[in-house]
Formats: C-alpha cells, sequence, structure tokens
C-alpha cells in the first residue's frame, strides 16, 4: 500500500499515531502534578523497562500533560558525556526563565535569579550558562560546589519562583541509568528538599531498570520519594489496539489473524509491533492486511529490526564482549549467574568479571538481582544466536 500514508512509527521515541495502554503510568503522572500544586507530598515517578518498551514516548506524554495542567516541563536526555552540573545549570535558568518572563520577575524570581547564577558561575565559571540571569549572584546559595548541596538550593529557588507565579516546573529526564551515583544522590537529595519545603518542582525520570537499585544505593530513603513503575510488553487488548487503530484511521483493515500473528511474534513489545505494522502494510496489496501479508513481512521484520533495533547496540562492542553476549544468549532470555556465563566461556568469573562490568556500564545488560546479569534489549538472545557465528562460542 501506499507507503507515503504508512501510519506506524517504529523509531526511537517517535510518538505513535495511537498511544495503546499506559492509563495508571498517565493517570498517576497528572494526579503527582496536581497534588504538587496544591501543596500536598507525593512520590514522584521514574518509570523503568527494557529498550523499546515506550519509556521516552510516555516521558512525552508527561510532557503533555505537563502543559495541560499550567506546568513548566523540562526535558533532558542524560548522557554518560555530558556534565551533569552545568546541563542543570542551563535546564533550570530555562525553567525559571519559561515561568517568569524577566519583565515581570518578582521577588522571588529575582533571588531565584540570583541563585542560578551563583550556581552557574559554580559549575562554569567562565559564566557562559549565565545568560538572562543579569543580577548579582546570590553568594551563599548553592555555590559550595558540592552538588548535592547546591542542587537542592537551585531546586527550591525555582519552586519559590513557580510557586509564587502559581505554576509548577517538572524536570523530565531520560537515560538516567547513565547519572553517576553523586549526581543521581544530588537529584534526590533537590527532590527531599522541595517535598519538606512543599515547593512545585520535582523531577520524573525514565531509564533502565536497574535504576531502582542504584537510587536506593545513592539515597536510602529513595524509595519513599520516587515509584519505579517497570514498563513493558502492552496488555494483549493495547497491543491489539496499537496495531489496528493507525491503519483504521487511514481506512485499512487488519484481519483478525493478521493481527494474532504480529502479537504472536512481537510479544506486545512497541517497538516491535511497530516495525511489524510498517512491513505489513508495506507489503500488502490493500485496502486490507491479511495474515498472508503478515506472513510474507516476516523476513523483512527480521531484517529490519536486526538493522535498526538490534545491531546498533552491538556495533561499538569488542569481541570480548560479543563473546561474552553470546555465551548469555546461548544459556537462554531470562537473567543469568555470572558464574554461569563465565562457565560457557571456559573461564572463571573473576576473570571475565570486567567484560560483564563495561556491558553493564554501556547499558547493554543491567541487574534485576545481586549476581546475575540480563539483556536489556527484547528477544536479544534470539538476536545474538543468529547474528554471531556458532564458531565464535563453542556449545556448552
Ligand atoms: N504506548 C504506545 N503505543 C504504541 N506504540 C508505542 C507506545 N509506546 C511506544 N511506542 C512505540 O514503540 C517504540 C519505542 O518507543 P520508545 O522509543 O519510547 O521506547 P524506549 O523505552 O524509550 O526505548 P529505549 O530504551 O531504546 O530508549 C517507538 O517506535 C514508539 O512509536
Ligand atoms: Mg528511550
Amino acid at each position: 500500500m501506499d507507503r507515503a500514508r504508512n501510519p506506524y512509527t517504529p523509531n526511537a521515541g517517535a510518538p505513535p499515531r495511537y498511544f495503546a495502554g499506559r492509563a495508571t503510568e498517565v493517570e498517576d503522572f497528572r494526579i503527582l502534578l496536581q497534588r504538587l500544586a496544591a501543596g500536598y507530598t507525593e512520590q514522584s515517578v521514574v518509570v523503568t523497562g527494557l529498550r523499546g518498551v515506550g519509556k521516552t514516548v510516555l516521558l512525552g506524554e508527561y510532557r503533555r500533560i505537563a502543559e495541560e495542567e499550567g506546568w513548566v516541563p523540562i526535558d533532558a536526555e542524560v548522557s554518560k558525556n555530558t556534565d551533569f552540573g552545568p546541563q542543570m545549570a542551563n535546564l533550570a535558568r530555562r525553567a525559571l526563565l519559561q515561568v517568569s518572563p524577566k519583565a515581570r520577575w518578582g521577588e522571588r524570581a529575582r533571588a531565584a535569579a540570583a541563585t542560578l547564577k551563583s550556581f552557574s558561575l559554580t559549575v562554569q565559571p567562565d559564566g557562559s550558562l549565565t545568560g538572562g540571569l543579569d543580577v548579582e549572584p546570590g553568594w551563599g546559595k548553592a555555590d559550595t560546589g558540592i552538588l548535592t548541596e547546591d542542587l537542592a538550593d537551585v531546586f527550591e529557588a525555582v519552586g519559590e519562583a513557580a510557586k509564587e507565579r502559581e505554576s509548577g516546573v517538572i524536570f523530565l529526564f531520560d537515560e538516567i541509568q547513565f547519572l553517576g551515583r553523586a549526581e543521581l544522590e544530588a537529584l534526590i537529595g533537590a527532590v527531599h528538599r522541595t517535598v519538606q519545603r512543599r515547593l512545585p518542582v520535582s523531577f520524573a525520570g525514565a531509564g533502565l531498570p536497574q535504576l531502582p537499585g542504584l537510587a536506593g544505593e545513592a539515597k536510602s530513603y529513595a524509595e519513599r520519594l520516587f515509584k519505579f513503575p517497570l514498563i513493558g510488553e502492552l496488555p494483549e487488548a493495547a497491543a491489539r489496539e496499537a496495531l489496528v487503530e493507525p491503519a483504521r484511521a487511514e481506512g485499512v483493515y487488519l484481519e483478525p489473524d493478521a493481527v494474532e500473528e504480529i502479537l504472536r511474534y512481537t510479544e506486545g513489545y512497541p517497538y516491535f509491533l511497530q516495525e511489524y505494522g510498517r512491513a505489513a502494510w508495506n507489503l500488502a496489496e490493500g485496502p486490507t492486511i491479511t495474515r498472508a501479508d503478515v506472513q510474507a513481512a516476516g523476513d523483512v521484520v527480521d531484517a529490519e529490526l536486526d538493522e535498526s533495533f538490534f545491531r546498533t547496540r552491538v556495533q561499538r562492542s569488542s569481541p570480548e564482549e560479543l563473546r561474552y553476549m553470546r555465551a548469555m544468549a546461548h544459556l537462554g532470555a531470562e537473567a543469568h549467574k555470572a558464574a554461569d556465563v563465565a562457565g560457557v566461556l571456559g573461564k572463571a568469573s573473576e576473570q571475565v568479571a570486567p567484560i560483564r562490568a563495561r556491558l553493564i556500564n554501556k547499558g547493554l545488560l543491567y541487574t534485576p538481582r545481586h549476581g546475575y546479569a540480563k539483556f536489556t534489549v527484547p528477544q536479544f538472545d534470539r538476536f545474538m544466536l543468529r547474528y554471531m557465528d556458532l564458531d565464535v562460542v563453542p556449545p556448552a
């Protein structure tokens, strides 16, 4: 059918034509903002889940809801290569200027600008992050150079300015598993401060499933400040809607058998659903997508997923990292003990521990419980088995 009208969106972070499921997460977020705005306290959210399950898309929804609720959403992606202090200085400055245009700064906003200025100069002494903050730095606030202390001052200042305008600020951070421990600790501490002061400022985030553990290590009270909803495959009815609804909006119908076939292959994983939907659409004569179309599209889907979803993850892996993942794949999709993987490789655990640590650091593996590791990408085991020559790892 007409490829130009293909309604599926197999791209990282691409808002789907039909946003399926996730009703609880969306509703909880709205209530969080409403409660904070009214001066109640509420646990904030950090959405966790494997690759391709829709975390970034959900954060996008959060952004939309925040705007609807009259909040200022400030979104950013964390990366290993960005310095978090300067990034925060920049985001907080954006937050303040959006909460309150300079011409209308009240007393609180002016005080906040002074705090942000001293913070900016502390993390970036060349002054390159102070644009728009033409007040004297409020020395004594946010200027210790210790991120945990300073970020709390920054959040408090932004919160006071937002409260003055009867608004709120929500920082939305993606990929927060890439924050270092000190940075995560600072962020949690800052939220703690705003909860104590009952200010309308918070942060919500998304990242890989090891986050609750990381957060708990950084600050023991993290679990009382945050909820960590785990999202994954869409439930069957929602997965069906994710397939059927985008087509229906274009006047195209999927045979029930065709839908079932796609659900079986994709197990309801959002990225896979979008990829399969797109391939079947492109191949079908139309105006109905049949089971035969879906079957014929299977090879295209395998190839597309290998190319766009799986292979990009392994591109920067060393041969020994690949061998490690291949060994894990050999054991199956579930979590595996380090010793068992080492066993497949014919080595002792300690010998391969650095490889395992690097894979966790790169976000390819995570540790669902102590001593165990699992792939962060759904169906990655299947990919590794077909991607790598069988002779790389001799069968155990
Ligand atoms: N609720 C949903 N309904 C339908 N499609 C969705 C939904 N959520 C996400 N998708 C689709 O799934 C794919 C993956 O979404 P997204 O990039 O948000 O995942 P992610 O969890 O952030 O992945 P990663 O960990 O790789 O960043 C996209 O193609 C998106 O269009
Ligand atoms: Mg994402």
